[in-house]
Order: C-alpha cells, then structure tokens, then sequence
C-alpha cells in the first residue's frame, strides 16, 4: 500500500467528526463533464461560465434554461462511482460526518448520502425567479432539445414567473443555510477530505482553510496539483473512484465498494 494511503487511513481512524467536501472531480468518472471541460454536441460554441450567470438567464432565458435542461438529462443517465459510494461508507461509520458539495448532481444522494448540504444549489431544485418559490422540475428531459437547444422555461404557479434552476451561478451569494451548516460543520470537525475540486471558486473555497485553521487534518484526493496542497496534510494523487475505496478499505479493510 502507497505511504500516502497508510497515513490518511490512519488520520480517518482516528477522526470522530469529519467533513467530507466534494467538487466536480467527483463526478467526473460517472461520465459528468466538469464544469472547466469543453462543451460538447450543440453546446460546443458556448461557454460555460458565460451561460452561468443571473445576466445570461435574463437576456435569453430560454437558452440558459435549456442548457441547464440538457445538463439534468446527463446526470439522469450518469450513475455514481465507487468514490460516491466510499463517501456514503464513511458516513455509515462515522455518524458525525457532514458531506459538502459543490455539485449541483444528485449523485451523492443516489449513493446512499442522506442529506449533502449544496453549496451551490441542486439541478433538481427549480425555483421562480420573481418570488423564490420552489417549483417542480419538469420530467421526461430530450436527450438534446428537439427543435434546438432553447427551452422556454416554466411559468411559476403563484406568481406565472419564469422558473429559474435552483442553481449558484457566478456573481450570486451562497444559500445561506447551506453556508451556514458547511462553516459549522468545517469549524468543529477533526478531519476534513476534499475531494475532487480546484479550490479556485470562492467562498466554497474557504472551508478546507477554515478547517485546517481549527485544528483539524486535512486529506487532499485530487490527481493534479491545486491550490489546496499545501493546506493539505496528505495528498492522495489520484482518481476519487479509486483513491477513496482504497481509503476506506485502509482504514477498515472488508469493504467492496466496487460493484452497485
Ligand atoms: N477524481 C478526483 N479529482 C478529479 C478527477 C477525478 N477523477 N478528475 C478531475 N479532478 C479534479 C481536477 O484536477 C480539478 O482540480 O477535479 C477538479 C475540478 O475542478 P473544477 O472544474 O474547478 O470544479 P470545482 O472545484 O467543483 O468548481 C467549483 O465552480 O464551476 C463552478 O459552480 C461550479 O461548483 C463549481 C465550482
């Protein structure tokens, strides 16, 4: 076993409250692109963060909502990884745990996560722009949108306000429940696992810093180089669906988080 999975597993089996904090890496081997990754198919001429912003959406709503439809039909079809499912281990083991995510998929959920807070929002939790109210999220998503890739978006039912995703885009402040749980949580664990993000997007970016000001060790599972590596105690350089099973099995042996 690599040195640098020894003395994690040993940090995790020490740890009685740990904060596990997850970015787009996480998803990657389910087949979800990163949010950085260059838009494919009749996305290709667009922009990402371009499209992720409250002026996109108000300048063309029904492009900015039939983008955020397509990206809710490709985590539909995407499953969770061993990764997800090692998350969802480490929870069932140390009860006092609290997942963190920036993704906006349901993927931890549907490995068996009971409540992930969302910093940044869920694709599964539209709500109206005018009044705020949560509104449904429309079933039965074309794979691409049939007569191109604009999509009006639903009318609220209250108010007949467009519907918006239920999503963070750039410029926008954090939910504040969800802050407020993940600043809690990252102030009072003992170990903190940040797992597949570039730690450049603040404020989400904080709560690794945060921890490790508190006192606690931090496990860094990122297969390239990022800003958090020097906060980081151990730095796992690997893919998450297979650095973190090899954790939990570490940590505790027995645990085949392979298949399922
Ligand atoms: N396993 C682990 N990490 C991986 C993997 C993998 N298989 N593949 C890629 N990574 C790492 C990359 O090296 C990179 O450091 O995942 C990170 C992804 O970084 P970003 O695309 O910047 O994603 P994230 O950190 O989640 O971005 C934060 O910014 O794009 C906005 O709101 C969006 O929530 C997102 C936020």
């Amino acid at each position: 076993m690599e040195h640098a999975t020894r003395d994690a597993a040993v940090l995790l089996g020490q740890a009685r409250r740990v904060v596990v904090f997850t970015g787009a890496g996480m998803s990657a081997e389910s087949g979800v692109p990163t949010f950085r990754d260059a838009l494919t198919g009749l996305w290709r001429r667009f922009d990402a963060q371009a499209l992720a912003t409250p002026e996109a959406f108000h300048d063309d709503p029904a492009l900015v909502w039939g983008w955020y439809e397509w990206r809710r039909s490709a985590v539909r079809r995407a499953r969770p990884n061993a990764g997800h499912r090692a998350v969802a281990a480490i929870e069932a083991r140390i009860p006092d745990s609290v997942l963190i995510t920036q993704n906006v998929d349901d993927l931890h959920e549907r490995a068996g996560s009971a409540a992930p807070v969302h910093l940044h929002g869920s694709l599964f939790a539209p709500r109206c722009a005018a009044c705020a109210r949560p509104a449904p999220a429309p079933d039965g998503v074309a794979e691409e949108p049939a007569d191109g890739r604009r999509v009006p978006p639903p009318r609220c039912g209250h108010c007949a306000g467009l519907v918006r995703p239920g999503v963070v885009w750039f410029g926008e402040a954090l939910p504040q429940e969800a802050l407020a749980a993940a600043v809690e949580a990252a102030s009072a664990c003992d170990l903190l696992i940040t797992v597949g993000t570039s730690g450049l997007v603040y404020p989400a970016a904080e709560i690794p810093h945060l921890a490790a000001r508190r006192g606690a060790a931090v496990i860094q599972v990122n297969p390239d180089e990022t800003p958090l590596d020097r906060v980081a105690d151990v730095n796992l350089r690997g893919p998450a669906a297979q650095a973190l099973p090899a954790l939990v099995e570490a940590a505790w042996g027995g645990t085949d988080l392979r298949a399922g």
